[in-house]
């Protein structure tokens, strides 16, 4: 995987993450109720799939719904339950137009009936899809997600399918939800916040941050576009030293 990221890297990103916040924010500013600022955040989640899409950008994972989310009001919580359906009513088709194919991750069982089976839905209806892949991160925590990877291990570990000796990072990776994923080049978080709140901390070891002040309702296909190109201006070392330093001395 960190030889693969590092030979598509001129052309990259492959994986994009980004942190959708800002939409109360958004509505409060406005005036209106903060469900508003979901419901037009979820137009953004349609514009900048199609951007990353004709970007070339092979994976998009979107934090619709982290495990600390449930603590809202139950009014607010009932609202986000239902936006994976109203996205995937309206926009469906153009996703099967795009090319584009639905993924999840995150405790997917503990959703509501009716969300996973809009989710469910959209996911097999794209499944052959090969375009960007768009990963829905929903009920997700990444210290829940490592958790649970441990457990697994232990269970394999216990059951003689794996030995002491076979636990490295690689074998770590393949316990995670993102197994079948590389790890993003670039994450993004709108709003003004710079934190990571607890969003794929495995996987961003050696992703590039970019922090922008637009509320996620807000961002556009032009902004999302320069903030591609400002991270491909960037150098990434992984801990090493520039090329032209390595022989220098
Ligand atoms: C954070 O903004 C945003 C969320 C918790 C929800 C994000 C969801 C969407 C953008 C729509 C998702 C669409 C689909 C299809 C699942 P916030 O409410 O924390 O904003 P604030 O910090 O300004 O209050």
């Amino acid at each position: 995987m960190f030889n693969d990221q590092k030979k598509t890297e001129k052309n990259g990103p492959n994986h994009v993450a980004i942190i959708m916040d800002g939409n109360g924010r958004y509505a409060e500013r406005l005036g209106l109720p903060r469900i508003k600022g979901h419901e037009e955040g979820m137009e953004t989640v349609r514009r900048i799939t199609i951007a990353a899409n004709r970007l070339n950008i092979k994976y998009l994972t979107l934090y619709a719904f982290s495990t600390e989310n449930w603590s809202r009001p139950k009014s607010e919580v009932s609202f986000l339950m239902k936006l994976p359906g109203l996205f995937m009513n309206k926009f469906l088709p153009e996703l099967m137009k795009e090319n584009v194919k639905v993924e999840t991750i995150g405790h997917f069982d503990k959703l509501p009936l009716h969300t996973k089976k809009a989710v469910s839905h959209a996911k097999e209806k794209t499944k052959n899809n090969t375009g960007l892949t768009l990963i829905f991160a929903l009920n997700y925590g990444s210290r829940s997600e490592i958790v649970d990877a441990v457990k697994e291990i232990v269970k394999d570990a216990e059951s003689n399918k794996l030995n002491h000796s076979d636990i490295d990072e690689s074998l770590i990776n393949r316990y995670l939800y993102t197994k079948d994923y590389p790890d993003p080049e670039l994450l993004i978080r709108t709003s003004g916040e710079c934190r990571v709140s607890n969003f794929l901390l495995w996987q961003i070891s050696y992703s590039e941050f970019y922090f922008t002040d637009t509320y996620w309702p807000e961002l556009t296909t032009e902004e999302f576009n320069s903030i591609i190109n400002e991270y491909r201006t960037r150098e990434r070392r992984f801990g090493g030293l520039k090329e032209d330093k390595v022989n220098e001395d």
